[in-house]
């Protein structure tokens, strides 16, 4: 069936459905501060209805102008776009898809990662409730454009009514000749599975994901290669986020507005908050000035001690300004790629975690003790410096909140820290010291309090 065909048809079928806009949509309204791409269409469009995202969204007409432009126009849309991945470490995307599609194989694959891995982040379970199709086309676009015949989408197998949705979704592309053989009446051809999955927090990195998919346990593993290249049983592997595939369909269906319209990012706001959020703002934000707009307040009314941004692995931010060079940041920060990670930290899962009370509230090293203590508690072990260095990282920290360590300890600490950045075989190893070494940074008196003064500050 052909593009004219399938939308006549789904207009059709529409007029005669319930409307039922924005029923099972997980985000309704549009705060004044958000910009909405990869979410555009969340309380617009029925989630339960093809129709719906054909008729009022555009809907697959990015796949059929990415079939009628050929496949290395699509990759230069999105260089040009400078689209960086969403899944955390921002990844160029129009590179790994070239690279892809150039790696020479007889078979190919595309997984979407809709895990939802770090605690507290809710994009999957948000996107694919609201606008499961804008994540569908992007992945066939994907699969389009390196060449893959088979896409597997990944999803926290406790997020039932996603999952539900999404199966219900593919029957129904299949039924519209957007899946199987010869899609939108093209020689492109192509399938997609969806997979429960671990909702564990290694589950969600990449390379854990493959062997997930291969039947194997969910543990990273080192890569001589990328997954571009070599991934799923050793073929060429794309692996994308979800959120990057959503925006990828807004792009090639020309939806995203001006040149750089990808720079976006979906931010759970979460913590000592008033309301958790998942809201989708324009890169370039203070975190400080996001936590203000969302909550309808300043920081001193909201009494903030510090943020955690990024996820279990992410830095600390606070108010004033840290010394620079050091890890953690103000809450000044924009939040974008580069000012992330000049902080020391990671894009990663983009949570915004509020620790309240204000200044005094919490004490920072307990506060560095309860992040490592959940790293130490996801590590796969696999590592020995991820492994034992967050264990050991606990007991320090345990000995310093008990008044039992010293100066040299605090030296101790900065080398597990470095030993884990250089050792460690995936992101949560190698990020694991970020929240330690910014809390070390932003809240040395609290340190200190307790190294040299035996007591806590916030006890006081
Ligand atoms: C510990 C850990 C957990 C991760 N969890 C997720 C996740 O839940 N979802 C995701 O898309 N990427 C996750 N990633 C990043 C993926 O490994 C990968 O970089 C990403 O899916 C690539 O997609 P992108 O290029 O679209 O960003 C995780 C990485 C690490 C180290
Ligand atoms: S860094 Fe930690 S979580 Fe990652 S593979 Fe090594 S032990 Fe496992």
């Amino acid at each position: 069936m052909d593009y004219d065909r399938l939308k006549a048809e789904a207009t059709a079928r529409r007029a005669g459905q319930e409307p039922v806009c924005g029923a099972r949509g997980a985000v309704v309204d549009v705060g004044a501060f958000e910009r909405r791409v990869a979410l555009r269409n969340l309380g617009r469009v029925d989630p339960g209805s093809i129709e719906d995202y054909i008729v009022t969204c555009d809907g697959y007409s990015g796949l059929h102008r990415a079939l009628s432009i050929g496949r290395e126009a699509v990759i230069a849309e999105l260089e040009k776009a400078g689209l960086r991945g969403r899944g955390g470490a921002g990844y160029l995307t129009a590179l790994k898809w070239r690279t892809c599609r150039e790696a020479e194989a007889d078979e190919k694959f595309v997984v979407c990662d809709a895990i939802d891995a770090h605690p507290w982040t809710r994009t999957a379970q948000t996107l694919l409730g609201g606008d499961p199709h804008s994540v569908l086309e992007g992945l066939l676009i994907g699969a389009y454009a390196v060449g893959a015949a088979q896409c597997f989408l990944c999803v926290n197998a406790d997020y039932r009514e996603q999952i539900a949705l999404l199966r219900d979704a593919l029957d129904r592309m299949r039924d519209c000749g957007l899946l199987g053989h010869g899609i939108l009446s093209s020689e492109f051809s192509c399938d997609v599975e969806v997979c429960a999955t671990a909702g564990s927090l290694v589950a969600g990195e990449e390379t854990a994901l493959i062997r997930i998919l291969e039947g194997k346990q969910a543990l990273p593993y080192l890569r001589f290669e990328y997954p571009a290249v070599q991934g799923l049983h050793e073929k060429p592997t794309l692996v994308n986020n979800l959120e990057t595939l959503a925006v990828v369909s807004a792009l090639l269906q020309g939806r995203a507005g001006a040149p750089m319209a990808g720079d976006t990012k979906i931010v759970t706001i979460c913590g000592d908050v008033e309301r958790e959020m998942t809201v989708e703002v324009p890169l370039g934000m203070s975190i400080g000035a996001l936590l203000e707009a969302a909550e309808g307040a300043s920081l001193g009314e909201l009494g903030v001690k510090a943020v955690q941004f990024g996820g279990p692995t992410g830095a600390f931010f606070a108010a004033g300004s840290p010394a620079s060079g050091g890890v953690g940041g103000s809450l000044d920060t924009p939040i974008t790629f580069e000012h992330i990670e000049a902080a020391g930290s990671v894009m990663g899962s983009a949570t915004l975690r509020v620790v309240g009370g204000g200044p005094d509230g919490v004490c920072a090293v307990q506060m560095a003790r309860d992040a490592m203590a959940y790293l130490q508690e996801q590590s796969c072990g696999k590592c020995t410096s991820c492994r034992e260095g967050t264990l050991q990282l606990v007991d320090m920290l345990d000995d310093i909140l008990d008044s039992r360590a010293t100066a040299e300890d605090l030296e101790l600490m900065l080398e597990l820290c470095e030993a884990m950045r250089t050792g460690s075989i995936c992101g949560l190893g190698k990020n694991a010291g970020a929240p330690l070494l910014s809390a070390l940074t932003l809240f040395g008196d609290d340190f200190d309090a307790h190294l040299h003064d035996g007591h806590c500050p916030a006890k006081e």
